[in-house]
């Protein structure tokens, strides 16, 4: 694909400069792409009505066109407007967690181009809480199809840094508004059927929706429809970082000690305390205790344990409980993706 100059402007969380998002906004609206941080991950947005715009999303991510794109708007009444069926439930889930990290994926109207949805009759809408994402989508005036700014199968970036160095030369714009505060891709449901259904585990847990939509909501078991992957995105093989991922339950040391002493340059995850401290030869990244918090740093310690170049990652395997569960889904994934590679 054509070499481009990427362009990336720093811009305040809170409150975005208006002269940088109304640049960002024109380039949207030419048909560019522009990545923006949303209270999830950094995102790749084009204007979802444009199929040129949306194709180069695909282009530039190496990402299969089977494997639908999120449509970013800025409120609720905006994504009605995309939906053929906006049942109750949807109503309540968005009435409750929009602006916020849900992705709702409900029928579609013929607005959206085949392009966004990987031809299928679906659409994932969701409002973000970014103050920067609303913004660029007030002044654009447009839905963004977005998914996350990374090269497709790898890990989300959480900064700008981590788009710029997987996405640089390849889309016009990134704004920078420093570390994304969730760090975890939203929660997709999908509400076209009796009872919502959850597609992908994130920040907001099936219990809270529950409660949200007043019925029972189940987890998908990830299965083809037509041809086409009912949510692509539940592959296993999603998120994995470069080097080789190893899930450790309990003590990291042993497994560390024996991978270096079978030649592997090491890197490891633990949550604080660390149970060992220091282990020697083997890079450790602390994250804290919290599953919130341990959630907004993750991406940023695969990405750094990445750069540095080690052969594996030992991650300690957070425990079996609900506040975890969206964390350890994707460090499932990331490990069986990683070990498919060898
Ligand atoms: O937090 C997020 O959701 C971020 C930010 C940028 O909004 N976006 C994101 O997009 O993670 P992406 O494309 O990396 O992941 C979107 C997920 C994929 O698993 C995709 O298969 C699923 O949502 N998805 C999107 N539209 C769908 C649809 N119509 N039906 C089923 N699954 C859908
Ligand atoms: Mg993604």
């Amino acid at each position: 694909m054509k070499e481009r100059t990427t362009a990336i402007e720093r811009v305040d969380a809170r409150a975005p400069d208006e002269t940088v998002i109304a640049r960002a906004a024109a380039i949207l609206r030419d048909g560019g792409l522009v990545a923006f941080p949303t209270e999830t991950v950094y995102g790749l947005g084009a204007n979802a009505l444009d199929a040129d715009a949306v194709a180069r999303i695909f282009t530039a991510k190496g990402r299969p066109t089977g494997n639908p794109l999120i449509v970013h708007v800025a409120d609720a009444a905006s994504a009605a407007r995309f939906a053929s069926q906006w049942p109750a439930v949807a109503e309540r889930l968005a009435t409750r967690f929009w602006p916020g990290p849900l992705t709702i994926v409900v029928r579609r109207t013929a607005a959206i181009p085949d392009v966004v949805t990987g031809g299928g009759e679906t659409v994932g809408l969701r409002v973000p809480s970014h103050p920067v994402a609303l913004a660029l989508l007030r002044q654009a005036g447009l839905p963004i199809a977005a998914p996350s700014a990374n090269r497709s199968e790898r890990v989300s970036p959480t900064r700008a840094e981590h788009v710029q160095r997987s996405l640089g030369g390849r889309i016009e714009l990134i704004l920078d508004a420093g570390p994304t505060p969730g760090g975890l891709e939203s929660t997709v449901v999908d509400v076209t059927g009796s009872d919502p259904v959850v597609f992908r585990p994130g920040p907001i847990s099936r219990e809270a929706l529950e409660a949200a939509a007043g019925c029972p909501v189940s987890y998908c078991v990830p299965r083809r429809i037509d041809g086409v992957s009912r949510s692509p995105g539940m592959a296993r093989r999603h998120y994995a970082p470069r080097a080789r991922l190893r899930l450790c339950d309990g003590d990291t040391a042993e497994l560390c000690r024996s991978r270096t002493r079978a030649g592997r340059s090491v890197g490891r995850i633990v949550r604080h305390p660390p149970a060992t401290p220091e282990i020697e030869g083997v890079r450790s990244v602390v994250l804290p205790a919290d599953s919130v918090a341990y959630a907004a740093k993750l991406y940023a310690a695969l990405h750094e344990l990445d750069d540095a170049g080690v052969d594996e990652i030992v991650v300690e395997l957070p425990p079996d409980r609900p506040e975890w569960f969206a964390i350890r889904d994707r460090l499932m994934r990331a490990e069986s993706k990683s070990a498919s590679d060898g």
